[in-house]
């Protein structure tokens, strides 16, 4: 491959959010270990420790938790305009769109970009080093910031209720994102185990260095445009099948292969015909990526509970034929779709739900460039014709 091609390798700017050691199968948040994270942390302090630098006090917490659980709700001119909106249109486009709405009835928009002086104690993303901006609790991105991240998850609930003709679910005051998206979704107060899953899935999905739609709302942000808008941008990254659409097509592919015993034969046809298989291979990682060991272990004991085994042994069939005849090792879609499947969620919503978790990195991204900001506009190779002369009209 040439060099450059697809960025490998390139390091693209400075960050102090999260890193990858690709070899080793390390990815950290502000330097904890995404294991770390997964087994003991909730999504609010996770996406507190992205933002703020730091993980929270117990008061810093509360706070932070009381002010992103009451914004589990769209507005409503925002309801209105979705109900406008084709019923059949792929979810992904909707939440594009929705997000775009979001931005137009937001209070804070058109509000000023510019990082405030930093001060001492108030920082959104705080006082630690690099990281810090010196974005007060005051600063329209601030509000924007805590503000989306609990639209996202009304909004990914509304998409899918509306499109299934059914009216909308308030959400419980007091109640996680997690637990509130659940509710939001089904009309069902979930389950601790399914909330503390679902809420894990969020924590493992948050952030991932400069993937392409992070580095999409960067370069988004770059320009000085506003925080909804390079979400929207980051949005339209995501929907691809290489990035986030792949949890999806992983869901459509083990409803294809079905049966446990036809995962090996499926798979050498599948490479046979130079097909990519959904939810394998990885940028950064050539062995382990460690979101999906613990995605691999949930949807063993949820694909157990909910009476479908057999997801999980085709998964880890595909899995298995997958690492014999390419030595490719799956990424954090594959086992998300068996998990998200087996707590009733329909494949569709795969890559939205990714979107409401990941929000929460591409925010944290934003305010990063925002606060050392240099427009990103890299160069091309130029391989095309030199010296050509225009030909008038009539001539060509
Ligand atoms: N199935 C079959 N072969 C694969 C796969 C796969 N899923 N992934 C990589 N390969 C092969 C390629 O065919 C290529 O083989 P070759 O050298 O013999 O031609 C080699 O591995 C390198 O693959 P690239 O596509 O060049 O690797 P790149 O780093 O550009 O792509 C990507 C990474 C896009 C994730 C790729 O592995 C892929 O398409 N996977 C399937 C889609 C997917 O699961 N995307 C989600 C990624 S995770 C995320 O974004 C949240």
């Amino acid at each position: 491959m040439a060099s450059g091609e697809g960025l490998e390798d390139i390091v693209a700017g400075k960050s102090a959010i999260s890193t990858i050691d690709g070899k080793r199968g390390v990815l950290t948040y502000r330097g904890i270990s995404i294991h770390d994270l997964a087994d003991h942390s909730t999504f609010e302090e996770t996406v507190y420790l992205l933002w703020y630098g730091r993980l929270p006090k117990a008061v810093e917490l509360r706070n932070f938790c009381e002010q992103a659980w009451a914004e589990v709700r769209l507005p409503k001119d925002v309801v209105a305009q979705l109900h406008s909106l084709p019923d059949d249109a792929n979810p992904m486009s909707l939440l594009r769109t929705g997000v775009s709405l979001l931005g137009l009835s937001d209070p804070e928009e058109g509000g000023s970009n510019a990082p405030e002086q930093p001060a001492p104690g108030v920082n959104l993303i705080g006082q630690l080093g690099p990281e810090a901006p010196g974005f007060g609790p005051n600063h329209p991105n601030s509000k924007k910031a805590v503000r989306l991240l609990g639209q996202m998850a009304a909004l990914v609930a509304a998409i899918q209720r509306l499109q299934k003709h059914q009216d909308l679910v308030a959400p419980r005051p007091g109640k996680s994102i997690a637990y509130n998206f659940l509710l939001m979704l089904t009309g069902k107060e979930p389950d601790e185990e399914a909330t503390r899953i679902f809420d894990t899935c969020l924590i493992l999905h948050a952030d991932h260095e400069f993937n392409a739609s992070t580095f999409t709302a960067r370069v988004a942000a770059g320009t000085l445009s506003d925080l909804h808008s390079a979400i929207v941008a980051a949005v339209c990254a995501l929907k691809g099948p290489l990035h986030g659409g792949a949890n999806t097509a992983v869901m459509k592919m083990l409803m294809e292969v079905q049966d446990p015993a036809r995962a090996q034969d499926w798979v050498k046809d599948a490479l046979d015909k130079k097909k990519k298989i959904m939810g394998f291979g990885h940028r950064m990682y050539k062995g382990e990526d460690p979101r999906a060991t613990h995605l691999r272990k949930m949807s063993e004991s949820l694909c157990a509970k909910v009476g479908r085994p057999d997801l999980y042994e085709l998964s880890k069939n595909i899995e298995t034929a997958m690492f014999a005849l390419k030595q490719i090792k799956p990424n954090v879609d594959f086992y998300s779709a068996s998990v998200y499947y087996s707590l009733g969620i329909d494949p569709e919503l795969y890559t939205p739900i990714f979107a409401m978790s990941r929000v929460s990195g591409w925010i944290a991204h934003v305010l990063e460039q925002l606060a050392n900001n240099r427009l990103i506009r890299p160069v091309a190779d130029y391989v095309g014709r030199q010296d050509v002369p225009y030909a008038p009209l009539a001539q060509r």
